[in-house]
């Protein structure tokens, strides 16, 4: 299997369809256009590149914009019946207009229950909508497809502006974790879990880094340089 690897600023993915890579930050940090950037990079390295868009905000060059409204709220597994059977390569977006969470859910769920991607990059903008960790409808064939992607050399990619209202299950699987301007103590104690597999004084130092100077500029961790004891094995 070819290896393709993504750059987008200081951050470089390397064989991006084996990767998880997720932005938290506040609202207007620069979360869904750093993804978008990061599609359109996936997209043209030749990795077939769908983004999911809960609010329906999101367009990029050279995409396909799928759009559902509420009449089609319950046909997620057609859309995956259709998707299977795509013949051309271009970006797809899949936009969501009007659904509550829990017809999101539903919706994903049927969707991810008929279609069978690989070798692709799905990128999920604020998955919370379709993972919370609480007080709504978790989309379980998506948590599987996450847990299983590998398998079939899916890539993600995730944005949140609240990293505690993720499912835990789904953000401790990321292997490159970029901060933006996060302020919540909830949020930074996720976060210092995170870095829990760090060593002590990596995780001070990478926490004082968060509240100060790249606070507005992001910070990226990749977490495949460090080995489990937690030292550096760049
Ligand atoms: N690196 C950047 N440089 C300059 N402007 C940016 C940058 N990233 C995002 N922006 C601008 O900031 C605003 C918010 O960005 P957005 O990506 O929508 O934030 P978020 O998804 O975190 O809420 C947008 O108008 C966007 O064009
Ligand atoms: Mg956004």
């Amino acid at each position: 299997m070819e290896q393709k690897t993504v750059v987008l600023g200081p951050i470089q993915v390397t064989n991006i369809t084996q990767r998880k890579v997720t932005f938290l930050g506040g609202t207007g940090s620069g979360k869904t256009t750093s993804l978008k950037m990061l599609a359109l990079k996936s997209q043209e390295s030749k990795v077939h590149t769908f983004v999911f868009d809960a609010l329906n905000v999101i367009y990029i060059e050279g995409f396909n914009r799928i759009l559902i409204t509420k009449k089609s709220k319950e046909k997620g597994k057609e859309l995956g019946q259709m998707l299977n059977k795509l013949s051309h390569n271009e970006g797809v977006i899949i936009a969501f207009k009007d659904l509550l969470q829990e017809e999101l859910a539903i919706f994903c769920d049927g969707l991810f229950s008929t279609w069978i991607p690989h070798d692709d990059l799905l990128c999920f903008d604020e998955i919370q909508e379709y993972c919370p960790r609480t007080g709504g409808q978790p989309a379980f064939e998506i948590e599987r497809k996450i847990r299983t992607g590998r398998n079939s050399n899916i890539g993600f990619v995730f944005t949140s502006q609240r990293a505690a209202m993720v499912k835990t299950n789904i953000i401790s699987l990321t292997d490159y974790l970029v901060i933006l301007r996060t302020t919540w103590r909830n949020d930074l104690d996720v976060i210092e879990e995170l870095l829990g597999n760090l060593n002590k004084e990596e995780t001070k130092g990478i926490l004082a880094k968060i509240q100060t100077e790249p606070f507005l500029n992001g910070f990226s961790i990749d977490f495949r340089y460090f080995d489990n004891e937690g030292k550096s094995s760049q």
